[in-house]
């Protein structure tokens, strides 16, 4: 019996789990001290750039190809071009899937353990406690491990229900309240004494900070954010009716990732001047900044309780994106149920997910390459191996899908923006592909 494929069931609910998968930690921890260390608004100007120039077309490639296969991230591959070789690429989504959540669930544990300690106080009683509290929590090695497990767990319980019962209906109620919590804290900030002195910093830019690897940053930092170069969004696109207008839903879910992490700016850097410490401070901002400068304010228990519950969210909704789009291969290849599916990339996250909590203290050194196995496995995902599979999947829209079939995708069978059409194709033929490959090439050090 051929099994009945999942399906978003309103237009919202597509919004809602793509802007749920793309807003993470990339958004609400990485930007702001990104922003921090590339010379605040200069590197925002570029990362808005490579967001429109690259970023746009990369996700449009990846929701043509979803949309029209209908099928996981291998199948789709193999659908649209039969007895190749291109759904390798769906392959390297798989094994970047398994290494995103390896580290992103250790984080997502901390999230759970510093919500707790908010709401008890514990995080936020004096600004000495809180900047210990990372270091002993992160060395008691096993806690965090079995947190970290935890969240693994509730991820899969949430894929497991499915797509619409599971996946839409989680993000449908938690990212409103993301984005509620956002602006409150946002607002917060404003009243703060930095709050002048944070704003200019994020908005006002300085040129001289611009390096070559501020490209590199910034880059990176687009196809995380808005999880591209992943299979993320061919398999969240597999689920899309057909008749919606796909530019239009793009645009809105790239706006948002953007608006949300300009927002994450304006809650950390007022608060970061207010206290006179350096916005630069790495990722230890959310964990130990923050706490610190929590601590420090009135009401801080709640603001505390309030930053991290969002945390939370922001990860839970990106974790479930990329567990589905394993599981959704698994269940399409090996023609099993949802539940059978779901064991075996579980057990896989699970022990990588403990290898890296445990890789983070100084009880254990896990290292591979040099690195400890927790920022190997950053490292990895986000410096190489989506890079290579966004530029891959791009070639193949490009060069090796019907211009017809691409055609019909992006106007959804000429209803929308015909007119538009060939500027778009001739971005994701050659500007796209060549800026990667340049930059690509260039990281490493072969131009
Ligand atoms: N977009 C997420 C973030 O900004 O944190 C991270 C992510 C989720 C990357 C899903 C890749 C992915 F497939």
């Amino acid at each position: 019996m051929k099994q009945q494929r999942g399906q978003f069931g309103s237009h919202l609910g597509v919004l809602m789990a793509i802007i749920g998968s793309a807003v993470g930690f990339g958004n609400i921890w990485r930007f702001p001290y990104l922003v921090g260390e590339n010379g605040g608004g200069a590197f925002l100007l570029l990362y808005l750039g490579i967001t429109l120039v690259i970023g746009l077309p990369l996700m449009l490639s990846e929701f043509i190809i979803g949309k029209t296969a209908k099928s996981n991230c291998v199948g789709s591959f193999k659908k649209l071009k039969p007895k190749s070789k291109w759904h390798f690429i769906g392959y390297i989504s798989i094994i970047t899937g398994f290494a995103i959540l390896g580290f992103y669930s250790v984080i997502g544990g901390w999230t759970i353990f510093f919500l707790v300690d908010s709401i008890t106080g514990a995080a936020t009683t004096s600004t000495e406690l809180s900047s210990q509290n990372f270091d002993t929590f992160i060395n008691s090695a096993w806690k965090p491990a079995a947190i970290s497990l935890g969240f693994v767990l509730t991820v899969a319980a949430i894929v497991l229900r499915g797509v619409e019962k599971g996946i839409e209906k989680t993000n449908k109620i938690l990212m409103p309240f993301l984005a509620i919590i956002l602006v409150a804290l946002a607002i917060n900030s404003l009243t703060l004494d930095g709050a002048k002195q944070g704003l200019t910093f994020l908005f006002n830019p300085d040129f001289s900070a611009i390096t070559f690897n501020t490209f590199l940053d910034a880059l990176g930092q687009v196809f995380f954010t808005l999880s591209i170069g992943m299979g993320v969004i061919i398999t969240y696109s597999s689920y899309v009716k057909n008749e919606y207008n796909m530019l239009k839903t793009q645009l809105i879910i790239i706006t948002s990732d953007t608006v949300i992490a300009l927002i994450a700016g304006i809650v950390i850097f007022p608060a970061v001047f207010t206290f006179g410490l350096n916005p630069s401070e790495g990722p230890t901002l959310a964990f130990v900044v923050l706490p610190t400068l929590f601590a420090q304010m009135s009401g801080g228990a709640i603001l505390a309780s309030l930053f991290f519950l969002m945390l939370f969210i922001a990860a839970i909704t990106s974790a479930i994106s990329i567990l589905e789009m394993i599981t959704a291969f698994m269940v399409e290849q090996y023609k099993i149920s949802r539940r059978k599916a779901i064991i075996f990339p579980t057990i896989i996250i699970a022990t990588l997910a403990v290898l890296s909590a445990l890789s983070q203290s100084d009880k254990y050194t896990i290292e591979v390459m040099g690195l400890n196995f927790f920022d190997f496995l950053d490292a990895l995902s986000a410096n190489y191996l989506m890079t290579i599979a966004a530029l891959l999947t791009i070639v193949f829209v490009g060069w090796k899908m019907d211009k017809s079939t691409v055609r019909n995708a992006f106007t959804s069978n000429g209803k929308y923006y015909t007119m538009l059409f060939p500027f778009i194709r001739f971005m994701i033929r050659y500007v796209v592909p060549l800026a990667i490959a340049v930059i690509m090439l260039s990281k490493l050090n072969i131009i």
